[in-house]
């Protein structure tokens, strides 16, 4: 029997900082609004002009969690790249971080479950590991939203939340079945789908429908009913976790850290509270860079490593919610 042990952790992210403040000179916010609803004071978007890209993104927190594992890309076994915001609508963006990083053929898997992403990539790599298929998984999340966003008034409901960047963790065969990825849970509610969208560019509405719909057409932007994936994220993250906690027969007393995705300081506020959780026992970093998506749980989780919040033996808990709707656990003993 095996376990999976995350070995390394790295994020990138752009170094263009946008405030706040920034924001309030293009279009109708404020620091206060923004703020008071999310807890974001910054986010980093990508500037016109620079080289970053979701997979260039990626490629650079990989290379920081593969040699922090202690490995190569030679001892890569299988790619699995979280994105919403791909470099192209086709291929994915795993074979494009295959070629960028050099590796060899090895597999590599796109997965589109949005700010579930990374939990759900975490899921798969876990699965492949357990059952002796591959020894090192490398798990990338890479998010380019500023590239998609309506940074007009009209859009300000979503351009205020999100950032870009990318988070990478290599996951490796351990025969200690103590330690590592305790279990994953995994759930989806697709009646919700068009509540948090990007419609379009799909094969149903092409790029020549959107050129025609002028700026009437919207479907290219995000769109989101901001208070009932409220609503529904704050039960569903209670639930998710408690499921994991009671598969494994613990209580969130046993709770060293929970690292939840970052969608709303608020959010994890209601969570931290729900389980009588400290400040010390919860991470967050959306002040600084916003929601992230795939790749805030990552980043949350390298930098956390990063300032030593991990300890040998420690129990963490990962939570997200998000777009489909899709959400789920991970419970790792460190
Ligand atoms: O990661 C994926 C999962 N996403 C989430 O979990 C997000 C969940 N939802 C939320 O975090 C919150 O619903 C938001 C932060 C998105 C919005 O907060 P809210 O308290 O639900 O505000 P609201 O959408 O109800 O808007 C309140 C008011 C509206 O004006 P009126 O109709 O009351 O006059 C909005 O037009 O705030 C207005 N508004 C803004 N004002 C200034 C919306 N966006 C902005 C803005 N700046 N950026």
């Amino acid at each position: 029997m095996y376990s999976s042990k995350i070995t390394g952790m790295g994020h990138y992210v752009p170094d263009n900082i946008v405030t706040n403040d920034d924001l309030s000179k293009i279009m109708d916010t404020s620091d206060e609004w923004i703020q008071e609803r999310t807890g974001i004071k910054e986010r980093r978007w990508i500037k016109e002009g620079s080289d970053d890209s979701t997979g260039t993104m990626g490629a650079k927190a990989a290379r920081i969690a593969i040699e922090r594992a202690g490995l190569t890309k030679d001892d890569i076994d299988f790619i699995i790249f979280a994105t919403l915001s791909p470099d192209y609508f086709f291929p994915g963006n795993g074979v494009l971080i295959q070629d960028m990083l050099d590796m060899p053929t090895v597999g590599a898997l796109d997965v589109r479950n949005q700010c579930s992403g990374f939990v759900y990539s975490l899921s798969v790599a876990d699965q492949f590991i357990k059952t002796g298929m591959y020894k090192n998984v490398l798990v990338i999340g890479s998010e380019y939203h500023s590239g998609a966003l309506d940074k007009t008034t009209r859009g300000r409901g979503l351009a205020v939340l999100f950032g870009d960047g990318a988070g990478a963790a290599v996951l490796s065969r351990s025969e200690d079945i103590s330690k590592g990825i305790l279990s994953t849970h995994l759930h989806s509610q697709g009646e919700h789908a068009e509540v948090l969208t990007v419609k379009a560019p799909s094969i149903s509405h092409w790029v020549p429908a959107i050129i025609e719909g002028g700026a009437e057409d919207t479907s290219y932007h995000p769109f989101m009913d901001g208070q009932k994936v409220f609503k529904h994220a704050i039960v569903r993250f209670s639930e998710a976790i408690t499921e994991g906690l009671e598969a494994n027969k613990l209580t969130a007393d046993d709770i060293d850290m929970f690292i939840p995705h970052q969608a709303n300081l608020r959010i994890t506020q209601f969570v931290q509270r729900r389980f009588n959780l400290s400040d010390d026992q919860v991470y967050s970093n959306i002040q600084k860079y916003g929601n992230t998506t795939a790749a805030s749980i990552p980043i949350a989780m390298s930098e956390a490593w990063e300032e030593g919040k991990f300890k040998d033996g420690d129990l963490i808990v990962i939570a997200a919610f998000g777009s489909g709707f899709t959400w789920g656990s991970v419970v790792i003993r460190w």
